[in-house]
């Protein structure tokens, strides 16, 4: 089997390799820190060993359950925030068609809980009128208000369309063993539950049934994809020497470019279908960072959309960014562009040639541009997007992440500070106790 590579080589100007090889026993240590749970917030390491822990059974528990969702709903709506659903997302976004939707493959995929935007509820609403349909009900603190209020709107037109014992049938909760209002309400209600294990937090639970549930719904081969997460575990353990450890070397790279100045790491791909692994990405290490007044500020770009938008900045800004590009191998179809006897559009020079040939020269140049142009680049090539290799990709972040926040010093598996607007907004509220 092939993996995802990881190429360093045009970070350099402001820093040298050596700076990031000098870094090589700090980085093998952090990731021993991991290994031993000696670090700060040892107790949310359960993702750690997620991909080889899970049992062919739990697996199989998990597509039983998706199986027996999808033969009778049309959509599912998947209700979650943060870690509770943008992993799932990513991978769906990732290997599902541009154009399911529109196509009405079964069963359509939809999100609720992640706003409280009154129009999407009321829209999705109207949308599931007359649908069959179903809900995952993701929150591991089962108290969270976005996803509980799209589930409390959900549940009732659920039951008022299906009656409450078919709803029973169509609704599974994924939330704490005991604790929490989604806990409490799951058991009176008598619903299919999955359990996410206290010691994993919600951006790094992806490999669970948080993320495993909705990626089985949409027909993708959860198997693969703990396959394939299973493999970078090995590879990035802390036995691993940083010469071979994309992990400890990812981590190690980023920090360097932080402490010279590098602010801001712009995740970049050149694949549409990868917009949701950057928003996955960017709370994995903005939410893993971010605290004690330091932490690189993450930032996500589709291109070549988005050269024609934020590329004039890129490329003469403020020189406080660097970037990571996803760069996808190969594309899995064919498009050839077609010669035109006319040539009135002057693209007779591209006859011939694949879309994905034209997509790659796009990323060589931009690359160059953007190098020359003070920007350090760090380069991540998957082989091919698929299970196999996105379950390679997911996993090396997460590994890549706890090593870069010990790196940094900071606790990477808390979020204290997203307390503050719950505050403000249940006192606002007149929530009972603020
Ligand atoms: O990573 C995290 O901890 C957060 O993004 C949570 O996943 C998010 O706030 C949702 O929390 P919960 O699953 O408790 O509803």
């Amino acid at each position: 089997m092939k993996k995802i590579a990881l190429e360093i080589d045009k970070a350099f100007e402001q820093i040298t390799k050596e700076q990031v090889y000098a870094q090589a026993s700090k980085a093998e240590a952090c990731n021993k820190e991991l290994e031993n749970g000696t670090g700060k917030g040892s107790d949310f390491l359960g993702w750690l060993h997620l991909p080889s822990s899970i049992t062919e059974a739990d697996l199989a528990d998990i597509q039983t359950t998706a199986n027996s969702l999808r033969a009778k709903c049309d959509v599912i709506v998947i209700v979650g925030i943060g870690g509770s659903y943008l992993g799932a997302k990513a991978v769906i976004d990732a290997l599902s068609g541009a154009f399911d939707a529109l196509e009405n493959k079964k069963p359509v995929i939809v999100y609720a809980g992640h706003n409280i935007g009154e129009d999407y509820l009321y829209e999705l609403s109207n949308y599931l009128k007359g649908k069959s349909f179903g809900i995952v009900n993701i929150s591991k603190s089962g108290t969270t208000t976005e996803p509980a209020l799209a589930f409390r709107i959900l549940k009732k037109q659920l039951e008022d369309a299906v009656g409450k014992a078919e709803a029973q049938t169509r609704i599974v909760a994924v939330t704490d063993k005991a604790r929490g209002a989604l806990r409490t309400l799951a058991t009176k209600e008598g619903y299919k539950t999955y359990i996410i294990p206290d010691n994993v937090g919600g951006r790094f639970s992806v490999l669970t049934p948080v993320g495993l549930l909705p990626i089985a719904l949409a027909g993708i081969d959860i198997k693969q994809l703990v396959a394939g997460a299973t493999e970078m575990e090995h590879l990035t353990g802390s036995n691993v020497p940083f010469e071979n450890n994309l992990a400890e070397i990812y981590a190690a790279t980023r920090n360097e470019l932080y402490k010279s100045g590098k602010k801001i790491e712009i995740l970049a791909n050149f694949n549409p279908k990868l917009h949701y692994v950057s928003e996955w990405w960017k709370q994995l290490y903005g939410e893993s960072e971010g605290k004690e007044n330091k932490g690189i500020f993450t930032a996500a770009v589709d291109f070549t959309t988005d050269l024609h938008s934020m590329g004039q900045w890129i490329q003469e800004g403020e020189r406080t960014i660097f970037e990571t590009v996803i760069s996808v191998a190969g594309a899995k179809q064919t498009v050839e562009v077609p010669a035109d006897e006319q040539d009135l559009d002057g693209l007779n020079f591209l006859a011939g040639k694949r879309v994905d040939y034209v997509n790659k020269m796009a990323e060589l140049g931009t690359q160059q541009a953007h190098v020359d142009g003070g920007v350090p680049n760090i380069r991540i090539e998957i082989p091919e997007l698929n299970e196999y290799y996105l379950g390679q990709l997911l996993y090396f972040f997460e590994r890549a992440c706890g090593i870069s926040g010990y790196l940094l010093g900071v606790n990477p598996f808390d979020q204290p500070g997203v307390e503050a607007y719950k505050k403000n907004m249940f006192r606002l509220l007149n929530k009972p106790g603020y």
